[in-house]
């Protein structure tokens, strides 16, 4: 198992130039890769490249640099849409997961009678759209903030617009049942988008397989730039929303008063006015290029020996509650959220402990999710979330710090 997880991390490892930082005389122990995660030297280089010798804007300069920069930005659409298994006409570029779920919202034009069920344990980023855009049906959770799927089909009515669900929760790591969410919900015409953030760089996903209308998702837990992200809609669903912005680069023809409208292009462009996040939107190709070459299904390999060893190694320690601890590996990923009981110490505190004493970064307060916590009677949680180039020595780090904060 070990040899799962410290294999591929050593092979990896290296190419992160941040990992070879000391927090003081501690190596680096970045375990907060559900917050956002480090960037290969690959990444970096394509960013740099990009500066260093094709500044220029895309789709407009008829000249070599503006036909070098629409290449590679057009060939990171291609690349991040493949990883999904979609076409690049399907992929809207936008800020990121919490912009793609707003643009949902916004393009359904719900009413106030209209009901969008999701999770209660959901993040902010798929919980607060529904307060604005519609009437918020959250799905009961357990006392750990694990959705209870099984009241989904009672809680669809005849005023349901769409189901939207985290793939995977940034705070039990627990993997949710989309193929059964689809087939409930699409036999009552109801669509479902699917919350990929914490998936994305963990998950092999096809969204034909999953069958999902909608999927959110973003460039920068995923080994990218931030700035950029994708919501994956069917042509011809994105083909019926309302314009979102407008301005330069959406529109084909803008003609005078008096003579005539404007014309926009074609989706997606339509729906990305402005110079977009070029760098970051190629940083971000060139990220699911180096997953893909890592393997997807070598990623969740570590990731499934990980869990284990995580969670095993978390709830061996007295004082510590351990969210979804029985959760099986199969519906999880590598990612645990746990309460210290140190007395006359917030979670925050333990957080800070643990980096300022072991240079280990975790996230520690309600990682956007209040609601959850708020039912979960919890006034804070510390969350460690490892990836592929974690190794066993560093959540070992991780425990020896918890252990002595917690005795
Ligand atoms: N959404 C990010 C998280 O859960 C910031 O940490």
């Amino acid at each position: 198992m070990t040899h799962a997880i410290d294999g591929l991390a050593g092979e990896l490892r290296g190419q992160f130039p941040l990992l070879s930082r000391k927090l003081g005389d501690d190596p680096l122990v970045f375990l907060d890769n559900a917050s956002t995660t480090p960037k290969p030297r690959a990444v970096i280089d394509a960013v740099v490249a990009y500066y260093e010798r094709s500044t220029a804007n895309v789709h407009r300069g008829v000249h070599t640099l503006g036909e070098e920069a629409s290449q590679l930005y057009d060939d990171a659409r291609r690349e991040i849409a493949s990883l999904i298994g979609a076409t690049p006409g399907e992929i809207v570029l936008v800020r990121g997961t919490t912009e793609a779920i707003n643009f949902v919202a916004n393009a359904m034009k719900l009413g106030d009678e209209d009901e969008v069920v999701f999770p209660a344990s959901e993040h902010h980023a798929n919980w607060i759209p529904w307060r604005i855009h519609g009437k918020p049906v959250p799905m009961p959770i357990d006392d750990d903030g694990v959705p209870r799927w099984e009241s989904l089909d009672g809680l669809i009515t005849s005023k349901t617009k769409l189901v939207s669900i985290g793939h995977v929760s940034n705070v039990t790591g627990a993997i949710a049942p989309v193929e059964e969410v689809v087939r409930i919900a699409h036999a009552k015409g109801v669509p479902v988008l699917l919350d990929a953030a914490q998936s994305i760089s963990h998950l092999p996903i096809d969204v034909a397989k999953l069958g999902v209308d909608f999927l959110a998702a973003s460039s920068h837990k995923a080994f990218g730039p931030s700035g950029v992200g994708i919501l994956y809609g069917k042509k011809d669903f994105l083909s019926k929303c309302p314009l979102y912005q407008v301005g330069g680069g959406m529109v084909s023809l803008n003609e005078d008063i008096g003579v005539g409208g404007f014309t926009p292009r074609d989706v997606p462009f339509k729906f990305e006015a402005g110079t977009p996040a070029i760098e970051a939107t190629i940083g971000f190709g060139e990220a699911v290029r180096w997953m893909r070459r890592v393997g997807m299904a070598r990623i969740r390999e570590h990731d499934v020996a990980m869990s284990r060893y995580l969670i095993d190694g978390l709830r061996a320690i007295d004082g510590v509650r351990v969210l979804a601890a029985d959760l099986p590996l199969e519906r999880r990923i590598a990612l645990a959220t746990f309460v210290v009981d140190a007395p006359a110490m917030t979670q925050e505190n333990v957080a800070r402990a643990l980096c300022d004493m072991f240079g280990v970064c975790v996230s520690a307060g309600f990682h956007c999710t209040h609601v959850l916590h708020a039912r979960a009677k919890l006034s804070g949680t510390v969350r460690a979330s490892p990836h592929v180039f974690n190794t066993t020595a560093e959540i070992d780090r991780l425990l020896e710090g918890v252990r002595e904060i917690a005795g």
